[in-house]
């Protein structure tokens, strides 16, 4: 996507073709700073410390990483101890996991000597697939932005809620379920987005917001608790999120109060989409709330907030007592009952396991 002018994805090589270059989001929105990553060690801190988020960009920078290792030393040792160190630093979002399976089974087979060369190539396609799905995402999302827009009976504009952030920063580009709202407002759609700043990092305040309006989105940023408010006013068309980790069952995965925001939309009649990248289904569970581990992250990401003061300088300050216990659940399950449908490459899925296997065939029968 452009920023100011200058087309971006998220994370890309070097011109000296073997370091990779992201996009630090701990900056943004007030500064725009781009880090080199020169090692497997750094893609992991990367991600760990979420300079990188978002489950496909996740899985990108995992791929990599492999790359990176590979480039170091080629041996099954520092493939699996690669692989390992990657696998530790987000629980989540199944991507991660993925990514690295995909990287283990290709080079594995392969005499050292191939690996890296064989490591890049299957990386950097990684990173295009992941880009040509959420194309394919906003292409079938787009309509039912349309449609909404149509039903609701406001010619100047229709109104999409979205969590978190899962737009172009989330993958290689696009995003998932902010492809369908580019797309809509590239074809002339009226769209405006109301955007939950997402506690306790603000993903929402920071991120979504911040690239709708490089990209010329309207948007308003809202507390995380205003949705059902909207919701039983007719404020909200529709309501489109991301997901870390689809189970084959259609249980979705998300950011931490996704599940209480389709819980208003199911109650208000709001249709609740969800955009879902097929390297994002967990084939091998069912039931989401039993069997997802959900991350737990520092407590000071609740009891601190980190913004930018009248002086302009970026500052973290405390918003609780010192001695208060907080706890930092990332992420939450939304039950596939309470999901419209899951707008994957393939189509627009009812959140079901007979609707992902009709669409997904062969991964569904692999397991
Ligand atoms: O903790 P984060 O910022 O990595 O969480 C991201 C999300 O929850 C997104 O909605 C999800 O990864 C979908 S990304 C297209």
């Amino acid at each position: 996507m452009n920023v100011d002018g200058t087309k971006f994805r998220t994370i890309w090589l070097s011109k000296d073709g073997w370091a990779v270059e992201i996009i630090d989001q701990t900056r943004l929105p007030f500064e725009f700073v781009i880090v080199r990553l020169e090692t497997s060690d750094h893609a992991a801190t990367a991600i760990r410390d979420m300079w990188v988020r978002g489950a496909p960009l996740i899985g990108a920078t995992a791929a990599y990483g492999v790359a990176l290792a590979m480039r170091d030393d080629p041996s099954d040792e520092n493939l699996g101890r690669a692989a390992d160190t990657l696998m530790e630093t987000r629980p989540t979002a199944v991507n991660l996991r993925w990514a690295v399976d995909v990287m283990k089974a290709l080079l594995m087979p392969l005499s050292p000597n191939a690996r890296a060369k064989a490591a890049y190539i299957r990386a950097a396609e990684i990173c295009d697939e992941d880009v040509a799905i959420c194309s394919s995402i906003g292409d079938h999302g787009m309509p039912l932005i349309h449609r909404a827009w149509e039903a609701c009976g406001k010619p100047d504009w229709v109104n999409v809620l979205t969590h978190c952030n899962a737009g172009w920063l989330a993958t290689v580009d696009w995003g998932t379920a902010l492809a369908p709202i580019y797309k809509a407002h590239d074809a002339g759609i009226p769209v405006h987005v109301w955007v939950d700043e997402t506690r306790p990092r603000n993903q929402g305040a920071s991120l979504t917001a911040w690239e709708l309006g490089k990209h010329g989105v309207a948007h308003t940023v809202i507390v995380d608790n205003v949705g059902g408010h909207l919701m039983q006013h007719g404020l909200v068309d529709l309501c489109i999120t991301g997901t870390d980790r689809t189970t084959a069952a259609g249980d979705v995965c998300n950011k931490i109060g996704t599940y209480l925001k389709a819980l208003a939309a199911h109650d208000n009649g709001v249709p609740f989409y969800v955009g879902l990248p097929s390297p994002t289904i967990d084939w091998t569970i069912e039931d989401g709330v039993a069997d997802v581990p959900i991350e737990q992250r520092d407590a000071t990401e609740v009891t601190q907030m980190t913004g930018r003061s009248a002086s302009g300088e970026v500052v973290t300050v405390d918003i609780a007592p010192e001695h208060s216990h907080a706890a930092n659940y990332a992420f939450d399950v939304t039950p596939a009952r309470l999901v419209s449908g899951l707008i994957t490459e393939r189509g627009v899925s009812p959140a079901s396991k007979d609707g992902l296997a009709a669409l997904y065939p062969e991964l569904a029968k692999k397991v």
